[in-house]
């Protein structure tokens, strides 16, 4: 039920310190260790190369996930939209695993990868957010989302819960396949918890960004570099199916080799700057786009901010500011959709789960 909440979105979007504060404590055993399925961490353990299958916002989820895996568990990670898999297989390592990511574990594309992939005799794990579902079954292993039934269209704390369960996926391989880790993931996923919670008791600036930058806007970018580009990508998602607004989040230094060509006077050019190593370079991509007429929001980590950014995050340890920067994007694609007067929680063309290919 939605109660006082005017729209499932609003409500799911505001659950989401709730359920990463539960995802810990799942994961967690009786001495507060982050524990997963020893059958899980020896199938990646034995894995030479991780494909990640999936569609959508759970794609976008995977792309951050690729980081936490190949940075912590040092397994190298492919990152494939199911639909585009199916029909163009890439040539596959000698002991591949599957991760496949489906909120609804329902999703067709990512079934009929399944399928093709059982059948070639490999192992997939699937994780996702209904206990029973097909991909869950037809899987060898599952990991639970924990999030509670998603009802708006719009995936929200499904996206952040799967970015938690691939951090613990990653952490907890780590330390089997004993490489350290240089963060307490259970320390550092309790701040962000409490960085979500702030970030969603901030919903005025945030429909306040929202009416100064698309209110009237045709279109409008995301950009970012390393993973605030894969956040970006999820920000324009969010944007353009629940407000109908034309978005693209975009590789920051990939602008000048095209697409800058766009920019027009108060095009609105939203930007993710959560990273010290790509900072100065994404601030170099916001005066380019700057300089031909955009209007600019920089949305920045604390440490990492300047003068004229709109907006700084409150502190997160700075590989799993995705869990945080997320939240901003979501609120301003409900507050423009809200503001253009569209069905926030059933978008046009768009059913929850998509169980055609
Ligand atoms: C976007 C959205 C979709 C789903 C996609 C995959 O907000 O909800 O992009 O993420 O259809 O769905 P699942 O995760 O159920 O496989």
């Amino acid at each position: 039920e939605k109660g006082t909440y005017p729209h499932y979105m609003l409500k799911e979007t505001d659950e989401q310190p709730l359920v990463l504060r539960k995802i810990i404590q799942k994961y967690q055993n009786e001495d507060g260790k982050l524990v997963i399925d020893q059958d899980i961490t020896d199938a990646i353990d034995q894995s030479d190369r991780i494909y990640i299958v999936a569609c959508g916002t759970s794609y976008h989820a995977g792309l951050v996930g690729k980081q936490f895996i190949e940075q912590w568990a040092k397994t190298p990670v492919e990152v494939h939209v199911a639909s585009e898999f199916s029909y163009n297989m890439p040539l596959l390592s000698e002991k591949p695993l599957f991760i496949f990511i489906s909120q609804s574990g329902e999703t067709a594309d990512s079934r009929a990868v399944l399928v093709q992939i059982k059948e070639l005799g490999h192992k997939a794990l699937t994780i996702t957010n209904v206990p029973g579902s097909t991909l869950s079954r037809e899987a060898d292993y599952t990991l639970l989302l924990h999030a509670g039934p998603e009802i708006a269209v719009a995936s929200t704390k499904a996206y952040t819960a799967q970015l938690a369960v691939l951090a613990i996926t990653a952490a907890v391989t780590a330390e089997v396949k004993g490489h350290e880790l240089d963060l307490d993931l259970v320390k550092e996923l309790g701040i962000a918890a409490n960085a979500m919670e702030a970030l969603c008791d901030q919903k005025e600036e945030m429909e306040y960004i929202a009416r100064e930058y698309l209110s009237t806007t045709r279109n409008a970018f995301f950009i970012g570099r390393a993973v605030d580009y894969y956040v970006g990508l999820e920000g324009a998602l969010k944007l353009k199916e629940i407000s109908y607004i034309q978005a693209e989040g975009f590789a920051g230094g990939e602008l000048k080799h095209g697409t800058i060509a766009l920019i027009e006077q108060g095009t609105p050019v939203i930007a993710l700057a959560t990273q010290e190593h790509v900072n100065l370079s994404i601030r170099g991509n916001v005066k380019e786009v700057a300089a031909r007429g955009a209007n600019p929001c920089i949305i920045s980590a604390k440490g990492l901010d300047q003068e004229d950014d709109r907006f700084v995050l409150p502190e997160v340890h700075e590989a799993l500011s995705p869990l945080a920067s997320v939240i901003p994007l979501q609120l301003i694609a409900y507050y423009a959709a809200l503001h253009r007067g569209c069905d926030v929680d059933k978008p046009r063309n768009l059913a929850k789960s998509v169980t055609v290919e």
